[in-house]
């Protein structure tokens, strides 16, 4: 695709012009014991930041620009954990703690107490295929094991959808989104039980997404 032709989609969806489908597969690890054997890679130190250290440690980009990932550290409710070998980021990814922000699908979903959204997962080119995406997922769970986690990715990212499933998460729904003239319409269907919602307004998605009742939390 062209740059051109992203730039004016980016420029129509800012104007509610862009029509689009979407899908986004949700997976979730309620809270349980990390089994016995998990070691972090070697060399590489794991930690949350704080809002300074972005730039010293050479913030790699991705998901959001320097300045919006400062604003999302300073705004109190996201933490990014990273992976820092030589001064550097190797890698990241987002938890967020009491609102997911998805971008994505144009949704702002509240999230119940004891629950977390793990998004903006990055790994540099470099760093791929050293299991610093699995480390950050294990360290995470590991820190706060009395969580519920949850995070998500497209359908078509099976690196993702291969590393839940090597991290025994639990697919849980897939909702699929449309948006056409301004206005939206979401649709889940439920792993559980094979149950879907009829189309609901982004309100009353954001409110089901994590909090729809089911079993096993
Ligand atoms: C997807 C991504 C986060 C994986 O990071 P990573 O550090 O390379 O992943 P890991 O080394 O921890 O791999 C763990 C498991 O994930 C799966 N996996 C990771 N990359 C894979 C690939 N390219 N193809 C197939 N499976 C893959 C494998 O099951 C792997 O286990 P294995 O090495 O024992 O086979 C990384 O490729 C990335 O940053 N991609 C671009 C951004 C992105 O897609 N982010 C996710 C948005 S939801």
């Amino acid at each position: 695709m062209s740059k051109l032709w992203r730039h004016l989609q980016w420029y129509q969806q800012r104007l509610g012009l862009s029509a689009y489908w979407r899908q986004l597969v949700f997976y979730c690890r309620p809270p349980r014991p990390v089994p016995d054997g998990f070691a972090l890679p070697p060399g590489f130190e794991f930690r949350f930041l704080r809002p300074e250290e972005l730039e010293p440690l050479q913030y790699p980009g991705g998901w959001l620009s320097l300045p919006e990932a400062r604003q999302w550290l300073e705004r109190g409710d996201s933490d990014m954990l990273a992976a820092i070998r030589d001064n550097r980021i190797c890698s990241y990814l987002w938890v967020e703690r009491r609102v997911a922000r998805i971008d994505f699908l144009d949704l702002k979903a509240p999230l119940p107490a004891g629950h977390v959204y793990i998004s903006k997962v990055l790994v540099s080119p470099a760093w791929r295929r050293h299991g610093l995406a699995g480390a950050m997922y294990q360290c995470f769970v590991t820190r706060e094991p009395e969580l519920t986690a949850h995070s998500a990715c497209v359908t078509d990212n099976f690196p993702m959808h291969a590393l839940f499933s090597k991290l025994q998460w639990r697919r849980r729904l897939a909702i699929c989104s449309w948006r056409l003239a301004g206005m939206r319409w979401h649709r889940m269907e439920f792993v559980s039980d094979g149950s879907k919602t009829g189309f609901l307004g982004a309100r009353r998605a954001a409110s089901l997404l994590f909090s729809a009742g089911e079993s096993g939390w």
